[in-house]
């Protein structure tokens, strides 16, 4: 590969952002983690929130876990940021809160991989070790014109060793960056702009004109839809909401809901539990997308006549924005409530 090339054309071409002005390591591994599911513009209000709450690998040990969720509210993949906060709690405990600058000990922290590993390796240490997602994929299978299924584990690591061996001969930080770039603004999913290309010359897809089909990537396995009965309960100034448990979305807030498509069936299984609810409004439909599920929500709003359940988190309806809220509930409309 044109080594050489690419580094030149991503001096002059990159984009100008927050988290390229310093090499600070723990800014670079927080733009990391954000980025690795999101898209940069989406990160960059986040990105400067963060690091303006949490400066420090010690602020962020140090921060509440639902303020925590608050500041990263609607980036969605919030696994991610209990892992960091654990992270940092670690960088503290194990490392005399200096961010590592060993591949074998920022890879022991939690939630980072190798992906994460890599990138903060090469960007701020400028270490030769290779940080390959999803667009460093597209742009070597284009490149070697490898039309085999990036699905598949086996391809993705043939992918991996090929980066592996540029960034060796390369400038890590440079190269890293250059690469990511080049598969933003230049080697896109649709209609790459291949005139503008540094690597155009030696280009295997280019030259069999075959963009458009490299990377083949399978269809993933089906989502899962769920059908749920959300239910606005109102008891005067308070509303009720249910701290999640679940792996997906834990610890976020959201209202209480029961996979059903039936009201009437939710109605009377907690009427078996003594609670009784009047409901008082037709329902409205919300759909969300998650990566591996869709929930089809029928909301309903609701007035408590008797008894709660003890999951249930009764809180002043003014406090609701105070709560770090799932998404797929933020956007319920809450208009039919009397404030
Ligand atoms: N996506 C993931 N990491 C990135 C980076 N450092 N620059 C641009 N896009 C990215």
């Amino acid at each position: 590969m044109d080594i050489y090339k690419l580094e030149a054309w991503y001096l002059k071409n990159q984009r100008k952002l927050p988290f390229r002005e310093s090499k600070n390591s723990y800014h670079i591994w927080v733009s990391e983690v954000m980025l690795q599911q999101t898209q940069v513009d989406t990160v960059l209000p986040y990105f400067s929130k963060f690091i303006e709450k949490y400066p420090t690998v010690l602020d962020l040990a140090n921060a509440n876990e639902e303020e925590l969720h608050k500041t990263v509210e609607g980036l969605g993949y919030y696994r991610r940021f209990r892992m960091m906060h654990q992270a940092a709690i670690t960088i503290m405990r194990d490392f005399k809160g200096v961010f590592p600058d060993q591949y074998e000990h920022v890879r022991s922290l939690p939630g980072v991989g190798a992906y994460t590993a890599g990138a903060i390796m090469s960007i701020a240490y400028n270490q030769p070790f290779s940080a390959t997602d999803g667009n460093v994929i597209r742009v070597l299978a284009r490149y070697l014109g490898d039309d085999q299924d990036m699905r598949l584990e086996k391809n993705k690591k043939r992918m991996d060793i090929y980066q592996q061996q540029m960034i060796e001969k390369a400038t890590p930080w440079i190269y890293t960056q250059a690469i990511m770039e080049l598969g933003a603004l230049i080697c896109r999913p649709r209609q790459p702009k291949c005139d503008l290309c540094p690597l155009q010359e030696h280009c295997q897809s280019y030259q069999q004109d075959i963009q458009d089909q490299i990377p083949l990537i399978t269809r993933p396995l089906k989502t899962k839809v769920y059908h749920y009965i959300t239910l606005v309960i109102e008891d005067q100034e308070a509303i009720y909401l249910r701290k999640r448990h679940e792996e997906l979305l834990k610890g976020m807030y959201e209202y209480p809901q029961y996979e059903s498509e039936s009201l009437n069936f939710v109605l009377n299984e907690l009427e078996q539990q003594g609670i009784v609810l009047d409901i008082y409004e037709e329902k409205t439909a919300f759909k969300h997308v998650f990566s591996h599920q869709t929930w089809l929500m029928d909301v309903y709003h609701a007035r408590r006549i008797k008894g709660s359940h003890p999951e249930w988190i009764r809180i002043s309806k003014h406090d609701i924005f105070n709560y770090p809220m799932a998404i797929a509930h933020r956007k319920i409309k809450l208009t039919s409530i009397i404030w």
